[in-house]
């Protein structure tokens, strides 16, 4: 196995809007982090209730040397506050601060966090500078990186937004113990999907490291951070915007994208439904005739082993399928109407395509309790 140096640094290439993702214990409590970060005026630290308790104190003792003033917003926490209200508590606090255009915003948290303090960054006096701090693992190998931020709307998921890219990234593998166990899972989700999508030896060493991840061991973790970011980054670096490649990411996010918004937000942890949607997708690759049945087999024995659903839920009594294809017309890669996902069809190879509602629903039957 790679052994991690004691401060990996992922470069992600964007031109004049390129930065590191720095990927170590320790992180947080070390100057070196923020080396080269602007120094002067103020920070705003945007957590939440649940993560301020642990990690609040250590940030601001690590920015003090940097900034005049750092002032703190502390959110409810839950995905089913992405939305507009919790947006304003950031902006009320900018405001109320008398925050300028220097301002410089650190995100810490898991996603929901980071995505929403990057929407307010992106359009707070039209773009202040931002820095990632993300303590989930779900948010270290994917929503941190590749500046996709936004918030949810009652009627789809992540469905305001702007790309809106970081000045840094900082993976502090410390924060990822105090995870609880299901979220730690939820994240594995992202960790698994990079596999199939760009890498089958990645997909192999997470086959034979899944038991370490579970146990938190933090050169296993380190890895697969490590190689998540990368694979991200070569990703990003080619198509920042999504007008193409990067929809590979959204491997399994189409169907879970339904199940997260069908369920309610919160009630299934994005990585969850992520999990369960990789299977939807790989069957209905499989289906299509673009893999195998062994394929659909492993994917779904390793995001079992993950701790995470393989069985997808049923979100209508009468017209289960329906309502999943309904939702999935709201879904930021459909076209005219036309449901288009991210299927795999080779290996290390994902394409982008549509299917008739017919095979769609044979595979949701199949899929769902
Ligand atoms: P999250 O932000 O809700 O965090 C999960 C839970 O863990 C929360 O209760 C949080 O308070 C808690 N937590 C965070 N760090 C902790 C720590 N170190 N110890 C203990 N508890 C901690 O969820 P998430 O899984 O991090 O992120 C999911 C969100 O990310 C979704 O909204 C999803 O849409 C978004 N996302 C965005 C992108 C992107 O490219 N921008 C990519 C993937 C996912
Ligand atoms: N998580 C998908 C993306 O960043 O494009």
């Amino acid at each position: 196995m790679q052994v991690l140096t004691p401060s990996t640094s992922v470069p992600i290439d964007l031109g004049d809007r390129s930065y590191n993702i720095l990927i170590a214990p320790a992180l947080l409590g070390d100057p070196a982090t923020l080396a080269g970060l602007p120094s002067s005026g103020a920070a705003m630290i945007v957590t939440n209730v649940t993560v301020a308790p642990l990690y609040l104190q250590k940030l601001r003792a690590a920015l003090a040397d940097r900034f005049k003033t750092i002032h703190t917003v502390t959110l409810p926490d839950g995905e089913e506050y992405k939305n507009w209200q919790t947006l304003n508590l950031i902006f009320d606090a900018l405001l109320v601060n008398e925050c300028d255009r220097k301002t410089v915003l650190f995100a810490l948290g898991g996603g929901v966090v980071g995505d929403m303090t990057g929407f307010a960054a992106a359009s707070y006096m039209r773009g202040v500078p931002f820095v990632q701090v993300p303590t989930t693992l779900l948010s270290q190998v994917d929503s941190s990186v590749g500046g996709k931020t936004g918030i949810n709307h009652p009627l789809g998921k992540n469905m305001i937004g702007a790309f809106y890219q970081p000045l840094r990234v900082v993976c502090d593998l410390d924060t990822l113990m105090t995870l609880p166990a299901r979220e730690l899972s939820a994240g594995l989700a992202e960790v698994i999907k990079y596999g199939p999508i760009a890498d089958l030896e990645f997909l192999g060493w997470i086959e034979v490291n899944m038991d370490r991840l579970l146990a938190c061991e933090v050169d296993a973790l380190a890895y697969a951070v490590k190689r998540s970011c990368e694979i991200k980054a070569w990703v990003v670096a080619q198509d920042e915007r999504e007008s193409g490649l990067r929809a590979i990411l959204n491997f399994g996010h189409t169907f879970g994208h339904a199940i997260e918004s069908g369920m309610g937000y919160g009630v299934w942890l994005h990585g969850e439904a992520v999990g369960c949607g990789m299977v939807m997708a790989a069957q209905l690759s499989c289906e299509l005739g673009l893999v195998d049945a062994s394929f659909v087999r492993r994917m779904r024995t390793l995001i079992q082993r993950a701790g995470l659903p393989v069985i997808g839920p049923r979100l209508n009594p009468e017209d289960n399928a329906g309502r999943y294809l309904e939702l999935m017309r709201v879904d930021k890669k459909a076209e005219a109407g036309e449901i288009r996902f991210v299927l795999i069809d080779g290996p290390s190879r994902a394409c982008m395509r549509g299917a008739p509602d017919g095979l769609v629903r044979s595979v949701i039957d199949a899929c769902c309790a």
